[in-house]
């Protein structure tokens, strides 16, 4: 298959939602390389490549520079574990954002400096706080009784906590965008007041937020009031001073824009009766009918965003700093040149989006059959942590890779994919899938671009089954090899 021929799909949802593949990924869709790697490695494997992470790097970077900005993104590690993605982020001058004591644990192994660390756990704990001071890692505080905490352990260490306040609480045109998650922006003051009273064991270095969502415009609303305070912050402080912008970066996992509108309109008419369902048991993933209307929103990361990546970061840059225009001493500033002229460095801590076109997880056939209703169950050796977030569905199709040799002619088929674990709500997908060349035992199903959050954020060892091994393609040209992820190792 050439690198620009359409992979044919031998497996979609009944409502198609097409995944966008890299090269790396369309060239292990044909031959026999899968059934060899899955047979070595067991079933589901994620294979994964680290080249698109060092593009999507790359390309953040490069907005930044355009604009003269000081800018470091700090790669949001939670939303893969391998260690390979620290390296790769390492190399190129970028840092590691942390949520746990295993995660800064492991990033000091791999030889990152305290500096290039940020730690944003929801929870720390002593020894956490402990690892982040001794090492110089720079702590995001979440809450006074976390401040409290550090201000003994930075005590006891003879050593200054190097530290940003983690901000909420932002007005967004006419509403508050509220958060669990750091101090209302009213608070700010008397931290500060505080940070300057115990300077000895705090280092204030920097403001954070990380917003729910992907809405650019927030982001905006959140920097217009956060940017003057860092200003003044920023004269008073030391030589260099940080906001920093969090993730919620969003990608896009469609080929085509216009799937998942279309999807959106089947499913609800599925959900009113109009047509058949394209469901489990006509599922609302989200959504219920209510008086012949149908209510909520699909419970799942939108695979389609109109504006992505670098464009989305540069929107953000670009916005006038002054909302009104009225401000006659910045003019029509933007906010990049309001960062560059207070030398601001401006810092996000990217995860998802970094990882657009880095993984794929594969999984084998294992059974076919008819359940009570009799609907076709295809049962496959993953279980739906294996390929999960938060959210109820992953709004992608599977690609179905045919077993390599003495595979028996089957007819068209439509069903469920199923996974390992023992309820009836385990399934892979919620969605119905269509097979044109039928399915197999020993086929593959492939989950595309699963490196952001759909391999690690559930994986569970529920009924002690083996998680799945990573391994990654090698980046050098030659022959392709891959190669176990350190996490296994
Ligand atoms: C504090 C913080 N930073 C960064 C991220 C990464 O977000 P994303 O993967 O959406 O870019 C998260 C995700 O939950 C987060 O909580």
């Amino acid at each position: 298959m050439s690198r620009h021929e359409p992979f044919k799909p031998t497996c979609s949802g009944v409502q198609q939602l097409t995944p966008r593949l890299e090269p790396w990924m369309r060239g292990l869709l044909t031959g026999s390389r899968l059934e060899t790697l899955v047979k070595q490695y067991g079933s589901p494997l994620n294979i994964q490549s680290s080249e698109p992470f060092k593009r999507n790097l790359s390309d953040l970077n490069q907005v930044a520079q355009k604009r003269g900005l000081k800018f470091k993104p700090f790669f949001a590690r939670k939303a893969n574990k391998c260690l390979s993605y620290i390296d790769a982020a390492h190399a190129l001058g970028c840092g590691i954002d942390t949520a746990s004591l295993a995660e800064v644990e492991q990033v000091l192994q791999r030889g990152v400096p305290g500096s290039d660390i940020v730690c944003t756990a929801a929870v720390k704990t002593r020894d956490l706080l402990q690892l982040c001071v001794d090492n110089g890692v720079t702590i995001i505080i979440d809450n006074a009784d976390e401040l409290d905490l550090l201000s003994m352990i930075a005590a006891d260490a003879g050593r200054r906590a190097r530290i940003g306040l983690r901000l909420c609480g932002f007005k967004h045109e006419e509403n508050i965008l509220h958060s669990r998650f750091g101090f209302p922006l009213c608070d700010l003051h008397a931290l500060v007041a505080r940070c300057e009273e115990q300077a000895d064991n705090f280092n204030l270095i920097g403001l954070h937020f990380h917003l729910n969502g992907y809405d650019a415009n927030h982001r905006v609303s959140a920097l217009r009031q956060v940017i003057p305070v860092a200003t003044e912050l920023k004269k008073s402080g030391g030589p260099s001073f940080f906001i920093d912008i969090g993730g919620g970066i969003p990608m896009r996992y469609l080929e085509q824009s216009t799937q998942w509108d279309d999807w959106c309109q089947a499913h609800g008419e599925a959900l009113l009766g109009a047509r058949e369902p394209i469901t489990r048991d006509n599922h609302g993933i989200g959504r219920l009918v209510h008086e012949g209307k149908i209510l909520g929103t699909v419970d799942a990361y939108p695979p389609y965003h109109p504006c992505v990546q670098q464009d989305w970061l540069a929107s953000i840059l670009d916005a006038p700093l002054d909302a009104s225009g009225l401000d006659a001493d910045n003019g029509d500033a933007t906010i990049a040149q309001t960062l560059v002229a207070a030398d601001l460095e401006l810092r996000c801590e990217p995860g998802r989006s970094v990882l657009d076109g880095c993984g794929m997880t594969v999984a084998a056939v294992q059974f076919r059959k008819r359940d009570s209703q009799g609907n076709l169950v295809i049962g496959v050796t993953m279980n739906s942590t294996q390929c999960r977030t938060g959210f109820k569905e992953f709004m992608l199709d599977p690609l179905l890779v045919p077993k390599a040799e003495d595979r028996q002619p089957t007819d068209a088929a439509a069903g469920y994919l199923a996974g390992t674990y023992c309820t009836e709500s385990e399934w892979l997908s919620l969605r119905k899938m269509r097979f044109p060349m039928g399915v197999s035992v020993g086929d593959l199903i492939v989950f595309a671009n699963t490196a952001g959050y759909l391999m690690h954020f559930r994986e569970s060892r529920s009924h002690q089954f083996d998680l799945a091994k990573n391994i990654f393609q090698s980046d050098e040209t030659g022959p392709v090899s891959f190669v176990l992820d350190e996490i296994d190792g």
